[in-house]
């Protein structure tokens, strides 16, 4: 079984989310979706306008997510290689080459943005 993993806030779900979503769980049988805690964002200056467990139910109930686990630091990624003994390590091209590092772990694939849509730019439009 191929396992496929990808990290993010995935906070006021859009369609960018679900088009990266689609193609990571296409890449292979199983998708793990780490999802950012709200101290790990908090950390990151961040804030989500939904709480983790919301975003946790949210993620976890599209269909292409077969489990979602807490991302808790910058720094779990290489333990959670191992622990979820994972093939393909996916994310969208805003981290181009950020995390090469992985590539002596799994597959590393930058997967192109969907264009024109962000939480940034929902945040900025409708609130
Ligand atoms: N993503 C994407 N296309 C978009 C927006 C996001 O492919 N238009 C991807 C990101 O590249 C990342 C994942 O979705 O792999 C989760 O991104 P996240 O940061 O939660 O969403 P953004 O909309 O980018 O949020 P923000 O504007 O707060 O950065």
């Amino acid at each position: 079984m191929k396992k496929v993993i990808t990290y993010g806030t995935f906070d006021l779900l859009h369609p960018g989310h679900i088009n990266l979503l689609r193609r990571a769980r296409e890449m292979g049988d199983y998708l793990i979706v780490a999802v950012s805690t709200d101290s790990f964002n908090h950390e990151k200056g961040k804030q989500a306008y939904h709480s983790f467990e919301d975003r946790r139910v949210i993620v976890e109930a599209i269909r292409y997510v077969d489990q979602v686990i807490p991302e808790e630091s910058w720094d779990q990624k290489v333990s959670d290689m191992k622990e979820y003994d994972i093939d393909i390590f996916v994310i969208g091209d805003d981290w181009k080459n950020k995390f090469d590092f992985l590539k002596n772990y799994c597959d590393v694939v930058y997967l192109p943005r969907t264009e024109g849509i962000s939480t940034s730019k929902i945040k900025r439009d409708r609130f």
